[in-house]
């Protein structure tokens, strides 16, 4: 089965509403012409609607960089699925490192995040990786598909079919140091193993794997062309409208 490419930027805590939209107007105009490849922004929270006002009509979707797990209430400053999707969004990152680390994210609110994101119709982009230091002591693979095992452990084969997973090493996260092809192709198939282990063909034929960590246009096509890569989720050369349509070119 082929699977069609997806690339991600994932502006993080950068660009308010006015600045966000510039680049936006950006990406409308350089990516007109793609046809090859699903393509995804996601601004952060108080940019998303101008940015869905932006893209509208042009096949970029807008994703969200996180969710709470809960519908609604007295939760101050946390924002619901259910407002992303009404705001626009069609997309959500899930349980990345920044997130994991920075903000307390556990494997257990990874996975009622990603509950929380079919519940509101949101098509997650689940995160996964490791550190250097279990990189370094031959742990990356078991603390990647323990992290799959945890988040997806509640979920329908329905729900995984629409799920996209994001391999992103920690050490490799803005640090101008990408995973070489190899070593992220290594990791694309076991996720793929993985998920061949716990799920009918479908779900290891059809799911999506990106890579993240560093994608910049110089590397993006030779990550791209392995087997088990079908897309990018990109940080930050994200932030720059022609870099971004130059990786989505490397993968079309
Ligand atoms: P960089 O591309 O800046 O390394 O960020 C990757 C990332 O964390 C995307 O979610």
């Amino acid at each position: 089965m082929s699977r069609r490419p997806f690339i991600a930027g994932n502006w993080k805590m950068n660009l308010g509403p006015r600045d966000a939209d510039t680049l936006a107007v950006a990406l409308k105009r350089l990516l007109a012409d793609n046809t090859a490849t699903d393509i995804a922004v996601a601004p952060p929270y108080v940019s998303i609607p101008a940015v869905v006002a932006r893209l509208r009509h042009t096949g970029i979707a807008v994703a969200a960089q996180d969710l709470d797990p809960l519908k609604s209430g007295a939760f101050t400053g946390a924002v619901a699925g259910e407002m992303l999707a009404q705001a626009g969004c069609s997309h959500v990152i899930v349980g990345h490192s920044e997130r994991r680390k920075l903000f307390g994210d556990t494997d257990d609110i990874v996975a009622a995040k990603l509950a929380a994101a079919y519940r509101a119709g949101l098509r997650p982009i689940l995160c996964v990786g490791e550190t250097l230091a279990e990189r370094d002591s031959g742990q990356a693979r078991s603390v990647v598909t323990n992290q799959l095992a945890a988040a997806l452990v509640d979920l329908s084969l329905h729900q995984v079919l629409k799920l996209t997973i994001a391999y992103e090493p920690i050490w490799a996260i803005g640090t101008g140091r990408t995973a070489s092809p190899a070593q992220a192709q290594e990791m694309h198939a076991a996720i793929r193993a993985w998920l061949a282990e716990h799920y009918p063909r479908e779900v290891p034929a059809s799911l999506r794997l990106q890579y993240g960590g560093s994608v910049k246009p110089g590397n993006a096509s030779a990550l791209l062309a392995q087997p088990d890569i079908d897309g990018a989720l990109v940080g930050g050369a994200a932030l720059n409208a022609e870099s971004f349509r130059d990786i989505v070119a490397a993968a079309s």
